[in-house]
């Protein structure tokens, strides 16, 4: 399995991956935002004939009234790949980018109250900390974790 830096001939892969498996699905040209402004922040996992099995998607926030921040748009792994260690490598590989290209100084994300996977991945594999609950966040009226990490020690 590889980790490589996704590029816009993966971004149509990496949007079916995605509709297997979460219910925030973006359009394509929300993909494309993200690979033209940072393509250094997006990541996908390959198998051993190059079909796109893993991504993470994320971004920069650059507000002017906050210091300079990653945030992770979306991320998941195919069923049959996970438990392999797939996330937390695309998740490590996109921090470790945030810092060197563009000064992040944490990474923010949103997850579902009732996504335990998830959860115990970035709480306990990542340690990322619950920032607040953001009520109704999901279309579906689900709340979400606002997670956060910092990432200026990690330099
Ligand atoms: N149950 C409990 N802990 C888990 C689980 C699980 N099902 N999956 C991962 N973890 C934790 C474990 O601590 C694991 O370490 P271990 O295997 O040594 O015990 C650690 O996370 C690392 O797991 P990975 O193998 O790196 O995770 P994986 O590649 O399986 O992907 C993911 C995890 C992305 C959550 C996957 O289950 C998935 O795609 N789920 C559906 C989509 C999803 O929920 N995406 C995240 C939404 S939030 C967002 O996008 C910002």
């Amino acid at each position: 399995m590889n980790i490589r830096q996704a590029t816009v001939e993966d971004l149509m892969s990496m949007q079916n991956c995605n509709l297997l498996n979460l219910p925030e699905n973006y359009q394509m040209k929300y993909y494309l935002y993200h690979a033209l402004s940072w393509p250094q922040l997006s990541y996908v996992a390959e198998d051993h004939k190059g079909r796109i099995v893993g991504y993470v998607l994320a971004k920069m926030e650059e507000e002017p009234t906050d210091v300079p921040h990653g945030h992770i748009t979306s991320l998941s792994v195919l069923r049959t790949y996970r438990r392999l260690g797939l996330a937390e490598k695309l998740m490590t590989q996109s921090q470790k980018m945030m810092v060197e290209a563009f000064g992040a100084h944490y990474v923010s994300l949103h997850v579902r109250k009732t996504n335990r996977a998830a959860l115990s991945l970035y709480k306990d594999t990542l340690k990322f900390n619950v920032e607040g609950i953001e009520k109704k966040y999901y279309a579906d009226g689900e709340d979400a974790y606002a997670m956060r990490k910092n990432l200026i020690d990690t330099k």
